[in-house]
This record gives C-alpha cells, structure tokens and sequence, in this order.
C-alpha cells in the first residue's frame, strides 16, 4: 500500500516537483495527496495543479498567531488522510505541538550538511567559513529549527570562483536526487528512530550512491 504524502511548499517547489516525478513511478512508495502552500502567490501551486494533484492555500496572513494557523494546516493534511509530511521549501516555524502530532512523520529539506548552518543563507555562510564541500540534508523535523534525526545527504564541491547563486544551483541539483530517495525509505517502511539517530533496515531497494557522488562541475 502506497503511503499518502502531504508536501508542504512557500515558494517555487522544485523539490515539490522532484518528489512528484518520483511518485510519477508506478513502484514508488508514495502518493502525493496534498501540496499545501502557506503563500497564495507560491509558483509550486501551479505545478502541483498541472499534474492533477489537490492543492490548498493555508494563508498564515489571516491567522492571529501560529497555533493558530498550525491547527489549519494539521486539519487540511487529516482530511486529505496524509500519513508523511513533507516540508519542501516551507519558510514558516512549525510550533512544537504540530511538530510532535506529527513525530518520525514528518522531513525536511534543508540546504547545508546539518548540523552545520542551520537557518538561513547557508550557502554564503559555507563560503564564508572557506568551507571545500557543501551539500543538503534530509531530516526527521523536531521543534528546534533544522534539527532532527539526519536521514540522507549529498555533499557538493565549493569551486574556488563559486557565488551563492552557482552553489546554491549544485546544492538543488543534488536536494532533488536525495529528497526523492529520503522519503522512499520513510514511505518504504526501511527506517527506524533510535535515540536520535535514523537507522536504515534491511535490503535496500533503491541506491545510496547519489548521497555521496559529488556531481561534475558545471562550465
Ligand atoms: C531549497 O533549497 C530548500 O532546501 C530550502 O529552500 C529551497 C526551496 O526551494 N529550504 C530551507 O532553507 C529550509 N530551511 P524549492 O521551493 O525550489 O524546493
């Protein structure tokens, strides 16, 4: 039985669309239910729409505080019977009571081999700090901002002339390869929590290898 996943999106989803490619694949272990923006104007709602999925606006404008608004979201992804959340781009704190309905069910994206830079910027940050590899990371989400157990990466070369725009493109490239590949070993049932660390079990179905192969150089 296919898992039934909620994408939850701000801005242009590019990683929304790589996970709906992925669930494109007959043998994928998700489904996409639902992709929720928090911004009416977000570019990834067109997307979602024209490959026939159910979007919903959950407007955080109109809501008093974030309780409030969390609550919406949390009602929108029950009644679309979503089982996985996927943050993708989601530019909003998540209150720890939302964060914990949705405990070892919830992943995110985020730009930086976590724990190094979480927040915002991440990739000037890692060329400030002189850094030679970069990359992205898919995790389990908790209350704390970017923290969580760690549940696929890919690391990245920073190229002695690169700019925040040309590693932040290298950087995307890989999240579409990992995110994909993440939530097929949550939708899969290959995970397990323990302590806080993410344990793959079992026969792998799907290959690791793009977690580590930095990609080519562009140009
Ligand atoms: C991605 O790079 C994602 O890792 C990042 O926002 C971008 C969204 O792009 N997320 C964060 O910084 C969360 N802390 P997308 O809308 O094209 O997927």
């Amino acid at each position: 039985m296919k898992r039934k996943v909620g994408i939850l999106i701000s801005g242009r989803g590019s990683n929304m669309s790589a996970l709906i490619e992925a669930a494109a694949d007959p043998d994928y272990p998700a489904d996409i239910a639902l992709v929720l923006s928090n911004r009416p104007d977000a570019g990834g709602l067109d997307r979602a729409r024209e490959a026939g999925l159910q979007t919903a606006v959950v407007d955080h404008k109109a809501y008093p505080d974030r309780a409030s608004f969390d609550a919406a979201v949390d009602a929108r992804l029950r009644e679309a019977g979503v089982e996985i959340v996927c943050l993708a781009g989601f530019m909003r704190l998540l209150t720890p009571g939302f964060v914990e309905g949705w405990r070892n069910r919830m992943i995110n994206i985020h730009p930086s081999l976590l724990p190094l830079f979480p927040g915002l910027h991440t990739h000037q940050r890692a060329i400030d700090a002189g850094m030679r590899l970069a990359g992205c990371t898919v995790h389990f989400v908790r209350p704390e901002m970017d923290t969580g157990p760690i549940i696929a990466q890919a690391a990245v070369p920073i190229a002695p002339n690169d700019t925040e725009e040309t590693l932040s493109k290298r950087i995307l490239s890989a999240e579409h390869r990992i995110y994909p590949l993440a939530l097929a070993l949550l939708a899969g049932n290959l995970l397990r929590v323990e302590g806080e660390r993410a344990v793959i079990d079992g026969a792998l179905p799907v290959d690791l290898s793009g977690m580590v192969a930095a990609p080519e150089f562009e140009g």
